[in-house]
């Protein structure tokens, strides 16, 4: 596995590979790695010639005050788990390899209608901060395939969106959210959580498995489903709820109706901990149950 900090070399190493004729897969993460990323690992894997994951705690996509600092770091304990993985390329530059003076320079701004809810109501700038980079990341590997979690779907969409707007002519793939057994969803940011912190945070998950199987009663409407889960929610007062929403999958528009492919998604600070999560109400139950289609719900 080559462990490359500077864009020249890794260009020089993506160049040989290219020349050799092989696909690329790019997981681009912000390190602190676990089964989720490596899940995206392994499904690169399966898909390309060769696997590249980038690790960079990326500042422009932190706002003042946000965790850019404390946001959890352990490079050797990464290198480790990617060469168990077969990871062929590690790409850890410092800041200034993306960033030279501690500039953003060009920024890559997604639309208002992607950005303006959900996560980036209350992180401004963050998308714009999350495209800069990954269009970095983009015009620096050019990979065949890029893979993202499930678990950051706000991102998902505007990442999509970038990469049809802007041509880039690399396919997106999107992972499902890996969840420990109790159905809490992977995340680098579980290991800020106390002991109690850690099972008040499962009223998320609950929230969305109530809010899932209200959507396959009959008659019911997007408010039926958000008043369910938010009723869940409401039981863990330790819980700030950031926001509870029903969108769209691919336009983020609230839902009007069931017969749409909707998400319900949900961010909340537990203490110092931001944490979120969702589901697709067309997708396996979050905490398990009947993978019912929507046309099988009982009339
Ligand atoms: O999802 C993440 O870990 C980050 O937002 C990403 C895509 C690596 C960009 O910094």
């Amino acid at each position: 596995m080559d462990v490359i900090r500077d864009n020249a070399a890794l260009r020089r190493r993506l160049e040989a590979s290219r020349r050799a004729g092989e696909s690329l897969g790019l997981v681009p993460t912000m390190g602190y790695l676990h089964a989720g990323h490596l899940s995206l690992i392994a499904q690169a894997g399966r898909e390309n010639d060769r696997v590249a994951v980038s690790i960079f705690v990326n500042p422009t996509q932190f706002g003042p005050g946000e965790d850019f600092a404390r946001y959890p770091r352990d490079e050797a304990r990464d290198l480790a788990l990617c060469e168990e993985a077969g990871v062929d390329i590690v790409y850890a530059p410092e800041v200034a390899m993306l960033y030279p003076n501690g500039q953003p320079g060009t920024v890559v701004v997604p639309p208002e209608s992607l950005t303006g809810h959900l996560c980036g109501a209350s992180r401004p700038g963050h998308f714009t901060g999350v495209a800069t980079v990954v269009s970095k990341l983009f015009a620096l590997f050019q990979p065949d395939r890029a893979y993202f979690g499930l678990k950051d779907f706000q991102q998902t969409a505007v990442l999509k969106r970038m990469v049809a707007d802007l041509c880039f002519g690399v396919d997106v793939v999107l992972v499902p959210t890996l969840r420990e057994p109790d159905g809490l969803a992977m995340s680098s940011r579980n290991v800020y959580l106390s002991a109690e912190e850690r099972q008040q945070a499962l009223a998320l998950s609950r929230a969305l498995q109530a809010g899932w199987e209200a959507a396959r009663r009959s008659g019911v409407s997007p408010d039926d489903v958000l008043n369910t889960a938010r009723s869940v929610l409401a039981g863990e007062p330790a819980l700030e709820v950031q926001y509870l929403e029903l969108v769209d999958q691919d336009t983020l528009a609230p839902l009007e109706t069931l017969e749409r492919p909707g998400v319900l998604a949900v961010a909340a600070r537990l203490g110092r901990t931001r944490l979120i999560d969702n589901v697709s109400l067309e997708g396996p139950a979050p905490l398990g149950g009947d993978r019912l289609d929507r046309l099988e719900r009982k009339p």
